[in-house]
């Protein structure tokens, strides 16, 4: 990495151009949708390497596995050259930090996600400091997409094309029977 240059403002360096910023977009992604690509499309334009980061996290109950979620991560990210899929497991910011990254990166869909992700940021910050995390405003198409209700409505019968990618749908449809 490049040197820090010095700042104009007393005692502050300038921020390394965005260019080298290493960013880490981690998730649940169960499955990944057009909200959570939204945000990766959004983040690749600003980041030189963005690390779609899955979380493991064996606490919840997920509909797909690991495996599946990556690939389906991977299938859906495949035409951005500078994203990246990987597993993650234990604190965010110490697999942040593994694998380089300087950034979190998340969406806000609607005001109540920040009083969830507002004290993350905040513990994410007091463990390690030099990361940053950077909240992107969910594009207004997207505000009330979540994975949890895709699964819902899938799961009922309902269509889910204009809210995940085809092949989303198409495995969706299979493990729900649907
Ligand atoms: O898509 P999700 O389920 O909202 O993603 C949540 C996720 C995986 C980002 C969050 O659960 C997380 O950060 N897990 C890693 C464990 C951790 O670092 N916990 C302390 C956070 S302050």
């Amino acid at each position: 990495m490049p040197a820090l240059k010095p700042s104009p403002i007393p005692g502050t360096q300038s921020l390394m151009p965005t260019t080298d910023v290493v960013a880490y977009c981690p998730g649940s992604f169960d499955p990944i949708t057009y909200g959570h690509l939204d945000i990766i499309e959004r983040a690749a334009k600003l980041f030189g390497t963005v690390i779609v980061a899955v979380a493991t996290d064996a606490q919840k109950d997920h509909l797909f596995s690991t495996d599946e979620r990556v690939a389906l991560c991977r299938e859906v990210c495949a035409h951005l050259p500078n994203v990246i899929v990987q597993p993650f497991a234990g604190l965010l910011v110490e697999a942040a930090h593994a694998s380089g990254a300087t950034v979190i990166i998340k969406g806000l869909r609607q005001p109540i996600d920040l009083s969830h992700e507002g004290p993350m940021a905040a513990m994410n910050h007091s463990l390690r400091p030099e990361i940053e995390t950077m909240f992107l405003l969910a594009s207004p198409a997207y505000t009330y997409v979540s994975s949890s209700l895709i699964k819902w409505v899938c799961g009922m019968g309902g269509d889910i094309s204009a809210h995940v990618p085809a092949v989303v749908g198409q495995r969706l449809r299979e493990k729900l029977g649907a």
